[in-house]
């Protein structure tokens, strides 16, 4: 196996994943999984690509609870203290803008693609406090209308949102919260993150409601057999929407950045309108955006180095013996490739202590993007992994962006967050049929 039973048990200890449950996700079986952590034996190469492909899908989308990953880079000396946040100032929403509402709402990536598409944030869901606190720092005049889904409290909903019209409904339920559902019972503890999108799709009956996640959704079953995403077109159906599956990457709509997403667009069967697909790329090639365009202009800095004027642009300290590792490994390989064994890292995958390029899309931020030794996470040129600042540029957050928590926090929301770019190309598209819906009225 590329990555030793070790390495494979913490990875997936880091994102606080069972065995049976990791198992169950990478459609492997937990008898094998455990013989190949204890490194009693080792998995077929197509098995081993399932394995890493669902670790990688889970540490873009792992949201932690109480314990810091191993390796959080904020333990580092000189982490500087947290940013001081202020309210974001944004414009006002043109006059009739579409309403959105966003649960599992994160920092508001999606959210913002919708604003900049012209959309109105009326209001937001969203567990964790600090992404919570992000979200209301970006979007002042949103309703906060809940933290947890689960405890979802309609009468307060529906009067937190009296008079205001919803259009659209997004949000991206964490992956983890389909892998357990159960067949069709809705009130099956484990079923109800989506569940609860549906209920609010019920209350506020939007015009379309739209759904984020990892590629790895559309290979997930439930405990029945059956797949997670049929099941979730079809009780969009018995909701009374029509959704469309769409698979797309980032890079094709002007995204610095190769990330592969799913996104269920799911549009109002009262509305007599075609079902809405996302429509087709922007870049192609010859014209997508590169690590460079999104942070040639930023100040170069070392491990441990730190910006004069801007808080999240400060690299994390790295201990000198993987800087020996890396410092002369040219852009675009890993530490692993050295010849000399010496500079190896004695095991891993040898996507970790890789360098990006600087004139290709960024690799996939996830929410390990401080981590050297995660994949992919070596700056093309500095010995050191990416600044909080380097992965919102790539995430095609605005600069005035305004991040509120603890570093670790900070990277998980970023990691997490669908890109604004990518998002208001989705947006653009619902707010131009809405218009034409409204026109022939
Ligand atoms: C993939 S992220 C969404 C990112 C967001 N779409 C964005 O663009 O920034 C999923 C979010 O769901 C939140 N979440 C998880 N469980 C939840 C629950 N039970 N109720 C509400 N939010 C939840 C997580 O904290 C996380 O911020």
């Amino acid at each position: 196996m590329a990555i030793p039973g070790s390495e494979l048990r913490a990875r997936r200890l880091s994102v606080g994943i069972s065995q049976y449950r990791f198992a169950r996700l990478a459609g492997v079986s937990s008898a094998l999984l455990s013989s190949w952590e204890l490194e009693r034996s080792a998995p077929r190469a197509a098995s081993a690509r399932k394995v890493l492909t669902a670790l990688a899908e889970l540490e873009t989308t792992y949201v932690p609870v109480t314990k810091r990953p191993s390796g959080y880079a904020g333990r580092r000396r000189r982490m500087p203290a947290r940013p001081i946040v202020t309210v974001r100032s944004v414009d006002d929403p043109p006059v009739g803008a579409p309403g959105v509402l966003t649960a599992f709402s994160g920092c508001g990536g999606m959210a913002e693609g919708f604003r900049m598409a012209g959309c109105a944030i009326e209001g937001y869901l969203e567990v964790v406090p600090a992404a919570r606190a992000t979200f209301g720092r970006n979007f002042p005049q949103a309703r906060c209308v809940g933290s947890d889904i689960r405890e979802l409290d309609e009468d307060r909903v529906s009067s937190l949102l009296d008079g205001v019209q919803i259009d659209i409904l997004a949000g991206g339920p964490p992956c983890q919260g389909f892998s357990l559902a159960g067949k069709r019972d809705p009130n099956d503890p484990r079923n109800q993150l989506f569940t609860g999108l549906l209920r609010l799709a019920d209350l506020v009956r939007p015009s379309f409601v739209v759904m984020e996640n990892v590629r790895l959704l559309l290979s997930m079953k439930d405990p029945g057999g059956g797949l997670v995403i049929d099941r979730i077109v079809g009780e969009m159906s018995q909701h009374g929407y029509d959704a469309t599956v769409n698979v797309v990457n980032a890079q094709d709509y002007g995204v610095p950045q190769f990330r592969e997403r799913v996104f269920i667009v799911a549009t109002d069967a009262r509305l007599g309108i075609a079902p809405v697909r996302f429509p087709a790329p922007t870049h192609g090639t010859a014209t997508r955006r590169t690590f460079r365009d999104a942070t040639a202009d930023l100040a170069p800095l070392e491990s441990g180095q730190a910006s004069d004027g801007d808080p999240l642009h400060w690299a994390v300290e790295h201990p000198e013996h993987v800087l020996r590792w890396l410092r002369d490994v040219p852009e675009g390989m890993s530490a692993h490739d050295n010849d000399d064994p010496a500079l190896r890292p004695p095991s891993g995958y040898n996507t970790t202590y890789k360098r990006l390029r600087w004139d290709e899309p960024a690799s996939t931020i996830g929410t390990t993007f401080g981590m050297i030794s995660a994949s992919r996470n070596v700056h093309p040129t500095h010995t050191r992994s990416l600044t909080v600042r380097e992965a919102v540029r790539i995430q095609t957050f605005p600069d005035d962006y305004v991040f509120d928590g603890k570093w670790g926090a900070i990277r998980t929301m970023i990691g997490n967050a669908v890109p604004p770019a990518l998002a208001q190309v989705l947006a653009g598209h619902l707010v131009e049929i809405l218009r034409s819906s409204t026109d022939r009225e």
